[in-house]
């Protein structure tokens, strides 16, 4: 396809509505000059791959396939080097081979990759040492250094954002397809420190598995298509309105509003009010979307939120990503399902075990326990299957790096560990031997 890159001609009826979360930006004449010549650079996405995607998330919702979606809280510029990006892919690769292997079902691999840079916050504002400064709102807004130049919204970083999620699909795609997601390299990408842990090893053994499957398989002469390449998806928070807007584009074929943004772009919990920008933003794009529903979220929302992002009922259009605390997913969870079922509506439900399980450690860093994430992802399998629909997927934030942000793993990380490597920008992310144990949960638990 071709799009127009006429951004008026996309719908913008947001501008009107409350938009939370929005930086107050110091000079809005730059913010315009940014905004039109974002409308004037390439899509980062094609309304095509939006499309297969949603016919994706369409067997999601039938239950026929499982979502694999993940990455980075926030990314940074930093972090956009073939090193970083691959070994998130690395990462996301392994969890879907041990996945697709334990669960006998076809992954969708959606990174919360190239263009994660944009983050909502609690508190406008931060405090040290008695000094207030706008709180860091993400690479794409202002900087994390604590310093008044750094904390001020400068728009040139929206066009920075743009480049390194361009980069950064760039990279992710060309490892997608051109050799390294290969599934003959799946020893290949058990390199490292990650081997020597205990995932690592159950890892290996399973690799060996498939090994010898492959060579089966080759022996009797059949070698398909599918083995040598996999179908990535990007996705971020559609935070940033002004930006979303400038890369929503018709596509030349029908006409019709995409964000070439990411393929699929969600909601957050903070800024899905029905009646506000965001929702108001969502619902006017074709891309497939996603909403952020916590513990406090009434069926009657849900039901609000379906009805207005997807009132045609477009399978696959609509996915949402609950994120309860392992506290009360068991309680909180079964009436939204009910709701959902009751009115006849199928749905991808996701499950992020990450946003409602963070607290802080005795040493100030803001953590999570691996078994608290493990013990969400169980309540939400065990409250589908006691309902008889579909647990659709999982949305986790992590690094292929061997960080110390959140606390448990086969490989322990202790409290007392976390100040060794914690280097996130935003919330803490499990380390890539912790998302091998997640896999491997979620695996054990798909059939049980
Ligand atoms: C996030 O995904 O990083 C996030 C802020 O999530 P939520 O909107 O669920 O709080
Ligand atoms: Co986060």
């Amino acid at each position: 396809m071709t799009a127009t890159a006429d951004p008026v001609a996309a719908p913008a009826s947001w501008r009107g509505l409350p938009a939370a979360q929005q930086p107050d930006w110091p000079d809005p004449g730059h913010l315009q000059a940014v905004t039109d010549e974002l409308a004037g650079l390439p899509p980062l996405v094609f309304a095509g791959e939006c499309d297969v995607l949603r016919e994706r998330l369409a067997a999601v919702a039938r239950g026929q396939a499982f979502v694999l979606q993940g990455g980075d809280c926030a990314e940074t510029f930093a972090g956009a080097t073939a090193d970083a990006v691959r070994a998130k892919l690395q990462t996301l690769l392994q969890m879907a081979v041990v996945l697709t292997y334990g669960a006998s079902v076809p992954i969708i691999k959606i990174g919360r990759m190239a263009g994660q840079f944009a983050k909502p916050r609690s508190r406008p504002d931060e405090i040290r040492d008695g000094i207030e400064l706008p709180a860091y709102r993400g690479d794409a807004i202002n900087g994390f250094e604590f310093t008044a130049q750094a904390r001020t919204p400068d728009p040139a970083r929206l066009l920075r954002a743009y480049h390194c999620s361009a980069v950064t699909l760039n990279l992710c795609r060309a490892f997608a397809t051109g050799g390294f997601a290969d599934l003959h390299q799946v020893h290949a990408w058990n390199q490292d420190f990650v081997a020597q842990s205990p995932a690592g090893q159950r890892y290996e053994r399973l690799a060996g598995e498939i090994d010898r499957a492959l060579a089966f398989m080759r022996a009797c002469g059949a070698d398909p298509e599918e083995l040598h390449a996999v179908e990535f998806y990007s996705s971020h928070e559609a935070l940033l309105l002004d930006y979303e807007q400038a890369l929503t584009r018709r596509d030349s074929r029908t006409g019709l509003p995409y964000d070439t943004s990411a393929h699929f772009v969600w909601v957050g919990e903070r800024t899905r009010d029905l009646h506000g920008a965001h929702i108001d933003f969502a619902s006017g794009i074709c891309n497939p979307v996603g909403v952020k529903v916590g513990p406090d979220t009434k069926p009657s929302d849900v039901l609000a939120l379906i009805n207005r992002l997807n009132p045609d009922r477009v399978p696959g259009r609509v996915t949402l990503i609950t994120r309860m605390g392992a506290g009360r997913v068991r309680d909180v969870l079964p009436p939204l399902i009910k709701a959902v079922i009751a009115e006849g509506i199928e749905i991808p439900w996701i499950c992020d075990p990450m946003h409602g399980n963070t607290f802080e450690a005795p040493s100030g860093h803001k953590t999570r326990r691996l078994h608290d994430v493990l013990d969400e992802v169980q309540g939400f399998f065990e409250v589908h299957r006691a309902l008889g629909t579909h647990p659709g997927g999982i949305h986790i934030e992590f690094t292929g790096d061997n960080v110390t942000e959140c606390v448990g793993g086969s490989h322990e990380i202790a409290a007392g560990d976390l100040h060794q490597r914690y280097e996130t920008a935003c919330d803490p992310r499990l380390n890539r031997g912790q998302a091998l144990d997640l896999a491997f949960i979620v695996a054990d638990s798909y059939h049980s």
